[in-house]
């Protein structure tokens, strides 16, 4: 079967959803929750340890009927399919997109299993100490080089599960920027440190270039011969990982079918498994497995990454909703909402349909946020007095790893708090001033989970990879390529040259020589 195709405007739910939001667009959430006492449990899923409250959001039964209508019309059902089964849904570059299978122990690729099994018996060996540097101790330090999918995902894992973490220290190399390669270095023993380069495809120029200037660090002390202890790495590209000097048994594979965005579940995960140990990493997997299995499985009405998506499709094309904030209350998970950024952003960020033409609907939401409670005292006030209608995702656990109840009772207190403040204002309350005045009405969706472990983190960002997926079927665009990251890094080809050589006749653009004159 072909990937659906459908332009999303053109269907007959969409049309309803028009004069439905006409009709809607004026109610407020207020008056839904005075009118339905138990609106609360009526629009919540609970699955597993998850519970999902959507119940402070501007739909009602017939809005949600409707959102389902619209993706029965684009044929959601069939997309999914069509991705679980491998067909090569990624069109525009002839690939399958096979994440999923990286953590379905069930129906493993051969590759993938023995990939893992490779990951699991050098992962011990670092962490227990039997692999030396080339001094014959133990490695201490692991440095992580990549950038994109090849650093957001691990870092933001290794991040998130601090708590189950081993003796190793661990530090993220990404950016090109010299001083941030060289602050990442200090302090370094190269006799213990280990380089794990990650790169899909092992042309980029960010990972190249640290890749190479660690590897003339390591050598102001070291002898050539202790690369092979020190330099590991992951791709797809298996020659040009060993064109850099690299032992063949210290390369990693990983598949074109997997997009960089989606790859932390396969050996890109790598340093998280030295983190946190390869039974952690396994669990995060199996986490995202069940996820994948409630997605697949699950009708609509009680499928939770399709319900968000199509709230999210609900406020970014009727609403006309510019963005949407994502607020995690567990500073475990400071690094989600950037790592989010490129899964949803590189994805969903098109203007060209399934069918090659251009798009006069809106796709691609902005996400942004940050850790509560840290964000209500830096730009919650914009969500709950500014202009724009920000929909937000408040994600929180019941139960906090340490147990502070204290902390952890205040930190919930404050979550739904928030929650109920943004759906009620100060609507029925007295206010003496219009400065001091809530207009309430904005929505959320607030996530609970019983705690966070490498199961529950993993289903965590299963979920929003589905969301994406789901909205990116939606809006009849291909989520899983990136066409629009490649004419800049054309461009700064042309830019470094004339950088480097001083020489400006190759660049046409004014501004640009103005710039490079600048830094001559
Ligand atoms: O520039 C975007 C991108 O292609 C991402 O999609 C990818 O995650 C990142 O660059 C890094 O690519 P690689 O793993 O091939 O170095």
């Amino acid at each position: 079967m072909n990937f659906p195709k459908v332009n999303p405007t053109q269907t007959n739910a969409w049309h309803q959803l028009e004069s439905h939001f006409q009709e809607a667009k004026d109610i407020g959430m207020q008056q839904l929750f005075a009118e339905d006492s138990a609106r609360g449990a009526s629009f919540s899923i609970a699955w597993k340890d998850f519970y999902l409250d959507y119940s402070k959001n501007r739909i009602t039964k017939k809005t949600l009927s409707l959102l389902f209508d619209l993706a029965n019309e684009v044929q959601l059902k069939e997309a999914i399919e069509a991705q679980f089964r491998g067909d090569k849904i990624n069109e525009t570059e002839q690939r399958a997109v096979g994440h999923t299978a990286l953590r379905n122990f069930k129906k493993m690729p051969l590759e993938v299993s023995e990939t893992l099994d490779k990951m699991k018996a050098f992962s011990s060996k670092i962490i227990n100490g039997s692999w030396k540097g080339y001094s014959g101790k133990p490695i201490t330090h692991i440095v992580n080089v990549g950038i994109g999918g090849s650093d957001l995902g691990p870092d933001m894992v290794c991040e998130a599960l601090k708590f189950y973490k081993n003796h190793l220290d661990v530090r993220f190399i990404s950016n090109v920027d010299g001083d941030h390669v060289m602050e990442s270095l200090k302090g370094l023993p190269r006799e213990t440190t280990l380089f794990v380069i990650v790169s899909k495809t092992f042309t980029t120029q960010e990972t190249l270039t640290n890749a190479q200037t660690i590897r003339k660090w390591f050598l102001q002390e070291a002898h050539e011969d202790a690369i092979a202890k020190h330099f590991v790495a992951v791709s797809t590209n298996l020659e040009a990982v060993a064109e850099f000097g690299m032992e063949p048994n210290n390369i990693f594979p990983m598949w074109d079918w997997v997009g960089g965005r989606f790859s932390l579940w396969s050996a890109v995960g790598l340093t998280i498994a030295l983190s946190v140990g390869y039974s952690n990493f396994e669990s995060l997997l199996k986490g995202a497995h069940e996820m994948d299995e409630h997605f697949l499985r699950t009708d609509f009405s009680e499928n939770i990454p399709v319900v968000l998506a199509m709230l999210s499709v609900w406020y970014n094309n009727f609403y006309e909703s510019e963005s949407e904030c994502i607020v995690p209350y567990s500073q475990y998970l400071s690094k989600f909402v950037p790592y989010l950024q490129q899964g949803i952003m590189e994805s969903n960020g098109k203007s060209v349909d399934r069918n090659g033409n251009p798009i006069d609907y809106q796709t691609g939401t902005i996400v942004w946020g940050s850790t509560g409670t840290n964000a209500q005292h830096a730009f919650f006030q914009l969500i709950h007095q500014g202009t724009k209608l920000i929909p937000t995702d408040f994600i929180a656990f019941k139960k906090s790893l340490y147990g502070n109840i204290d902390h952890q009772n205040k930190l919930l207190a404050n979550c739904f708090a928030q929650t109920e403040a943004l759906l009620q204002g100060t609507l029925g309350t007295d206010v003496d001033s219009n400065f001091k005045a809530f207009e309430g009405n904005k929505p959320t969706n607030t996530l609970l989970i019983n705690s966070l472990t490498p199961e529950s983190l993993g289903s965590l960002i299963a979920l929003y990879e589905h969301k994406l997926f789901v909205q990116g079927v939606v809006w009849n665009i291909f989520s899983y390529d990136q066409w629009g990251v490649e004419l800049g890094k054309k461009l700064a080809k042309g830019t470094l040259a004339a950088i480097e050589k001083n020489e400006l006749s190759s660049i046409s653009n004014s501004a640009t020589k103005e710039l490079i004159k600048k830094i001559s």
